[in-house]
């Protein structure tokens, strides 16, 4: 009898089967570096794509932004939903949607166009995604994307990103700011870079030893006028 290979999972079923491994897979805490660069941005329209359960949308809410949050997963959009069902009033406003945004299309404009760790383990139309984010920039908006720049550097042999841990086993495919840049395609006029940086930060790895970790964070800003 013939034996088959397995082949490995990719796109809406990878996704499926690394949400399916756990209640919640995130933390549900915003990434301390998008609270930073964001905290001081009036609100306004804001989409969060490829937006997992919806962690970053829900505080970008809680500051009064309206916020569309767009993930190919069908169970991290009904955790995104159920969550919501469960806040109060004074949230804000969130919209999920389930959605490939390779084929996704939506004709509004936003003040804010956020991308966390938009990674997998395995090669997908990254690079056009994020250059048609760009255009779902309304003038004057901003996008931010924010990028692992490294994997966790532990004491520990066995290290793991508890806040985000991005891809499952393979691990996701790493950025540099030069790549990222090039990933963005971003055109010479029309948008200004405002902060293209690696940081780093501390994480704790599952048996509390301390880890440090990089992310790759890129902000641009539309032109005021298209
Ligand atoms: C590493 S997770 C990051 C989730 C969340 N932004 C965060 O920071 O915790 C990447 C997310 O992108 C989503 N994703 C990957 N490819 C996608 C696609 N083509 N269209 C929409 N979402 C996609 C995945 O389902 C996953 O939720």
């Amino acid at each position: 009898m013939e034996s088959q290979t397995e082949q490995p999972l990719q796109g809406k079923e990878f996704w499926e089967e690394h949400y399916g491994q756990a209640e919640r897979i995130w933390s549900g805490k915003v990434n301390p570096t998008l609270a930073e660069i964001l905290e001081p941005l009036p609100a306004g329209r804001a989409l969060d794509l490829g937006c997992g359960e919806g962690g970053d949308a829900f505080w970008l809410a809680s500051r009064g932004w309206q916020v569309t949050g767009v993930d190919i997963s069908q169970t991290a959009i009904e955790r995104a939903r159920e969550t919501a069902r469960h806040l109060s009033a004074d949230s804000g406003s969130v919209q999920f949607i389930a959605a490939d945004l390779e084929t996704w299309s939506d004709e509004r404009r936003f003040d804010l166009v956020t991308l966390s760790f938009f990674h997998a383990p395995f090669e997908f139309q990254r690079n056009a995604i994020l250059g048609k984010a760009l255009g779902r920039l309304a003038p004057g908006g901003r996008m931010v994307v924010l990028s692992h720049g490294s994997h966790p550097v532990s004491q520990a042999a066995a290290h793991h990103d508890h806040d985000h841990d991005h891809g499952g086993q393979q691990g996701p495919n790493l950025v540099t700011v030069d790549s990222e840049l090039r990933s963005l395609g971003v055109p010479a006029d029309g948008f200004q870079i405002l902060q293209a940086t690696t940081v780093q930060r501390m994480i704790t790895g599952p048996d509390g030893h301390p880890a440090t970790i990089e992310d790759v964070v890129v902000v641009l800003r539309a032109a005021d006028r298209p």
